[in-house]
């Protein structure tokens, strides 16, 4: 299994960490940014949210400084479910109860171990179906 990252500049040092922590046990496809310069979020979400579409398999974490501009951004392309988690047990509803094909994280306002908690939680988790699979497939409309 792929995990497409990326990051704007306020996430790019986690995104790092988090690269280096999972080394191993991850196989990370690094989206960017590759920097701590400026970068406008939106480039870097839409990239991982197509790659995520792409692969059968495919998850991606997006990282930003409060996480919301990287799941807006995300979340405009159908099919993406992105769930901006700052704890386990919210990542772990997120793929239980919404199936969430891309974890992000806020950047500014988590401890880099509560960010590879959260991971951790987040792809140890199964989705549980059922009611949850009919509530998904009424997020899409027209
Ligand atoms: C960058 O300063 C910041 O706006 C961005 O990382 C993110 O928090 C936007 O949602």
């Amino acid at each position: 299994m792929k995990i497409y990252i990326g990051s704007d500049h306020a996430g790019y040092e986690l995104k790092e960490l988090v690269k280096k922590h999972f080394e191993g046990f991850f196989e990370f496809v690094d989206k960017g940014t590759f920097s701590s310069e400026s970068v406008d979020y939106p480039d870097f979400a839409h990239q991982v949210a197509e790659s995520v579409l792409k692969d059968s398999d495919g998850v991606g974490i997006l990282i930003c400084g409060t996480g919301n501009g990287m799941a807006m951004s995300a979340n405009k392309h159908a099919g993406i479910r992105a769930a901006l988690c700052w704890s386990p047990e919210i990542a772990a509803l997120a793929k239980q109860h919404n199936n969430a094909n891309i974890l992000v994280l806020p950047a500014r306002f988590i401890s880099s171990d509560l960010a590879m908690d959260t991971i951790n939680a987040f792809f140890k988790a199964e989705f549980e179906g059922g009611r949850h699979q009919r509530r998904i497939d009424k997020i899409n409309f027209q």
